[in-house]
């Protein structure tokens, strides 16, 4: 088996930081997405894996490398324009052969990992087998009705009236029959080659298409707050570990990483909460539920339930909450005077407490 991972995209919902970064490349718990994501694919077993990008490939390419630090042979695939899940397919054709592959979003994150659904897809060896995951508003998504031995009967994507509360998630596992589909399908409402038209399309067709539902946490990285939330789940799971120097009016208290080279001065850090190699936290209150990337300097600064990228440095502002700062990024009290002073790019958004 091979496995297709989705890299490319436009990532519109998570402006301004897709304007300089893939969104696949976000931190999560310090970690890019794409990296928690190679990593599920390899527990399967998979080691050729194919990646499509985008208008970031120079950047996912310097990020991923060959694949080998995970294990991998990564070979990418590069797509002009984002035209659909389906249309990844399509282009992937001549790396993907007649072979079954797992189709993977690169924005998707399930913790819990897929080794237990690539079981199911071997056992049951249908045309195709997606997976599902119970959703307490399904019309937002792609929604399977299911026969009660997992068979999919229908796949509605965003149903008015849903008639199953399982949503389709970015991970679907084919064999060589998807590409018949995806040769019959046109493009749908948005102008893309949507994969759940080209799954209906095998379904009709009396193809054998099964799900199994993932229970554990799931999310699409699509958003900001899905990226904050993302990011209080897996610090939860982090084990405590001070690798960087910390001075004696320090504390840390819960699960606290601070990694190899960061440096901790008079200061309180609660955990769940990671500090990348290389930062300074200086006079400030950290965590829980935050992590600081490398090489950021944080003085006199209280901070909470926020990812603070690569290079960000903040001085002197408290009561920072639920925050999303990107790389390089300066945040700070300013001179004396009057008044805020932003120098903020696009689709930018700013909270100022009232
Ligand atoms: P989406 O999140 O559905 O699409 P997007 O990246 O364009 O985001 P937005 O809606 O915010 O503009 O894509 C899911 C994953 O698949 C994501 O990792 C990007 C990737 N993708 C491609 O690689 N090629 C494509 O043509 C599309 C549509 C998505």
């Amino acid at each position: 088996m091979k496995a297709l991972v989705l890299a490319g995209g436009a990532g519109t919902r998570l402006r301004p930081f897709s304007y300089s970064m893939p969104k696949q490349l976000i931190p999560i718990a310090n970690k890019p997405v794409l990296e928690h994501v190679l990593e599920n694919i390899r527990d399967v077993g998979v080691t050729e894996v194919g990646v499509i990008v985008g208008d970031w490939a120079q950047e996912i390419s310097e990020a991923i490398g060959d694949g080998s630090r995970f294990g991998l042979r990564v070979t990418l695939i590069p797509q002009d324009k984002p035209l659909g899940l389906a249309h990844c397919v399509a282009i992937a054709r001549p790396f993907l052969g007649d072979d079954d592959f797992v189709m993977y979003l690169g924005d998707n994150m399930l913790p819990g990992g897929v080794v237990d659904i690539a079981a199911d897809f071997a056992a049951r060896r249908p045309e195709a087998h997606i997976v599902v995951h119970k959703v307490s508003d399904p019309r937002a998504f792609g929604v399977a009705e299911l026969a009660p031995d997992g068979v999919v009967r229908r796949l509605v994507e965003k149903p008015l009236q849903p008639q199953s509360d399982l949503a389709l998630i970015g991970v679907y596992f084919f064999t060589a029959a998807i590409h018949r589909a995806v040769a019959a399908i046109e493009p749908g409402e948005r102008g893309e080659l949507e994969i759940t038209d080209a799954v209906q399309w095998l379904v009709t067709h009396r193809a054998r298409v099964t799900a199994s539902e993932y229970d554990g946490y799931w999310r699409d990285t699509g958003r900001a707050e899905e990226v904050l939330d993302c990011n209080r789940q897996l610090l939860g799971a982090l084990s405590a570990r001070a690798d960087g120097t910390l001075d004696g009016a320090s504390e840390l208290t819960g699960r606290v990483v601070v990694e190899a080279g960061a440096r901790v001065v008079r200061s309180r850090i609660a955990g769940p909460a990671v500090i990348g190699a290389g930062t300074l936290v200086e006079d400030s209150a950290i965590g829980p539920n935050t992590s600081v990337g490398r090489d950021c300097t944080l003085r006199r600064t209280t901070l909470m339930d926020s990812i603070v990228m690569d290079g960000a440095s903040i001085t002197a502002v408290t009561g920072l909450r639920g925050s999303l700062i990107g790389r390089n990024a300066v945040v700070d009290t300013g001179a004396e005077g009057e008044g805020h002073r932003l120098v903020v790019g696009d689709h930018t958004r700013v909270e100022v407490a009232a």
